[in-house]
């Protein structure tokens, strides 16, 4: 009998451990001979912990189990598995993973992430055998080709941020991993970093070679300490296996990787204020120019991306740049990994090429709100991207579809609410989220954001609508100052909630019209 549970650490904060250890003691005792994998999680954490059973016709699941479920099931798997209450049927067949597009993704669920063999069996380091016969220049090319673009929220194309790196002259260069996933609702680099290691150092290999960089460090936000723990063991795996060191892949370069682990600090993922914190300052943010690609860690060239980013890379050089920019719509092309959080039914990872609509995400994977409630928003983004109202869920998940309506997709974090949640509460909880965690460098992120949460709270407590109407234009203008004025974008982005908030949902700051300005 073989099964898999996750060992992904949503899995495991719903029970998988002690469903493991159920069904091993229960195994044993019966006398059953079971070879119990921990495999990554599928991403459909509705359902975790998440019971596969291997059978010639694929994997069948059962979930979400809980350890007194256990003898039951063992029953079942011995007889008619599938008449089991909690069977699922073919888990690659279930319509939320069937409908996905996964390439990032393409090994959540099915493999053990520390396992080279499961690794290697799924297409594994093709990429990197690719790039070792490529030069640095025809890989920098790949990547431009395929039109991948910065998946930490910003969406610049990587290309280009290669070239600027691998032109830039220096003795030393870096490549930069920021893995300080801080965005609300957003878990798809903590998903990949615990469920498939190899995949990130991979990229990461492959980027050394492509910009002359002989060392690179992955920056992992402190509540990730199982992403910590199985990057270290993923590189010391890697590195006696060659694919990191002296001799990368048999290439005759050298690229090595180290883990770093921050301190707690949101603006640590603003990539200057990583750079300072790897350095061993307080993370502080830096004014560009100069960009990092020129003059980054330690003052030296740094390719600095998100976690998605360079794992993105393999598939586009073992499957090519058009099999890549085959994928997505207008200029956001390939695949972007939907993380679904907040009140929502089924939350978990939806990877879909750009384009698919928020409705989709939401009502179609997602299946409304958990409460069962009206839905009443979904913030995009993170917790400073925008309170995107229904009325505009059928815009398509597209980077210019969405700045168009001044919100963003950010790091791709869907986190829903449903009609019991306030607005202005939520408007002023971005202002004093922003002033919690501003690094303190520039005035108005400083200063506004303090400001910001008293103009909010003078706004709710005014007594008419004009009073109310004088506070509205403040606040108003007060975004400006944030957008236009700040160093980074923590204060540049902080208006995005709260503009949103107050253009739809206007009644919940008790006003009968916005029309102040
Ligand atoms: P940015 O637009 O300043 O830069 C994007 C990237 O492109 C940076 O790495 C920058 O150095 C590089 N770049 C820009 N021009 C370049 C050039 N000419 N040559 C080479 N490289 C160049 O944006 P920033 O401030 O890095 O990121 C803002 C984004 O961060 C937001 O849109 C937001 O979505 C996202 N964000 C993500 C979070 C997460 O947890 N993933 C948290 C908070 C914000």
């Amino acid at each position: 009998l073989t099964l898999c549970v996750p060992c992904d650490s949503i899995a495991r904060a719903v029970g998988a451990d002690d469903v493991a250890v159920a069904l091993v003691r229960e195994a044993e005792r019966r006398q059953l001979s079971l070879d119990l994998r921990r495999t990554s999680s599928r991403g459909l954490y509705w359902l975790e912990p998440l019971v596969e059973l291997e059978t010639s016709e694929g994997r069948l699941g059962f979930g979400p189990v809980a350890p007194e479920d256990v003898p039951a099931l063992l029953d079942a798997l011995q007889g008619d598995a599938a008449a089991h209450p909690l069977a699922l049927g073919l888990v690659e067949q279930l319509p939320y993973l069937k409908s996905q597009q996964r390439l990032l993704f393409a090994r959540a669920g099915i493999t053990r992430p520390l396992s080279l063999e499961d690794y290697r069996a799924q297409g594994g380091f093709e990429g990197l055998a690719k790039a070792v016969e490529s030069s640095g220049e025809a890989i920098v090319a790949s990547v431009l080709e395929s039109g991948l673009r910065g998946r930490g929220g910003a969406a610049f194309p990587a290309g280009i941020k290669w070239r600027t790196v691998r032109e830039a002259q220096a003795e030393q260069k870096y490549v930069v991993c920021n893995a300080d996933e801080g965005d609300s609702g957003t878990f798809a680099d903590r998903m990949l970093m615990e469920g498939d290691p190899f995949l990130l150092i991979e990229g990461m290999a492959i980027a050394g070679l492509a910009v002359g960089a002989t060392q690179g460090y992955i920056y992992v936000r402190s509540e990730y300490p199982q992403s910590v723990e199985t990057l270290r063991a993923a590189l010391d795996i890697a590195r006696a296996a060659g694919y990191l060191g002296v001799n990368v892949a048999g290439s005759g370069r050298a690229f090595d990787l180290e883990v770093r682990v921050g301190a707690g600090a949101y603006i640590c993922g603003e990539e200057t204020a990583l750079l300072d914190s790897l350095e061993g300052k307080r993370g502080v943010v830096r004014a560009k120019p100069p960009l990092p690609a020129l003059q980054g860690l330690f003052g030296l060239p740094t390719l600095v991306h998100n976690v998605l980013t360079l794992a993105s890379v393999p598939v586009i050089l073992a499957r090519g740049a058009q099999f890549y920019r085959d994928f997505g719509m207008g200029r956001s092309l390939g695949t972007m990994p939907f993380q679904l959080a907040g009140n929502i039914r089924h939350g978990g990872l939806v990877e879909r090429a750009f384009g698919l609509t928020l409705r989709e995400l939401v009502e179609e994977y997602g299946g409304g709100t958990a409460s069962g409630r009206p839905l009443k928003a979904a913030q995009v983004g993170g917790p400073l991207g925008a309170w995107v109202p229904p009325s505009q869920f059928d815009t398509p998940l597209d980077y210019e579809a969405f700045a168009a309506m001044g919100a963003m997709l950010g790091h791709g974090g869907v986190v829903v609410a449903d009609d019991s949640l306030d607005m202005a509460h939520m408007a002023r909880f971005a202002l004093q989220f922003c002033a919690e965690e501003s690094c303190g460098k520039c005035t108005p992120c400083r200063i506004g954001s303090t400001r910001g949460v008293e103009v909010v709270d003078r706004l709710l407590a005014a007594p008419s609508q004009a009073e109310r109407q004088e506070q509205v234009i403040l606040l108003k203008d007060l975004c400006d100052t944030l957008t236009y004025g700040s160093l980074c974008a923590l204060g540049g982005m902080t208006s995005y909630p709260v503009a949103s908030a107050l253009k739809h949902f206007p009644a919940d700051f008790g006003l009968e019209t916005t029309e102040a300005d």
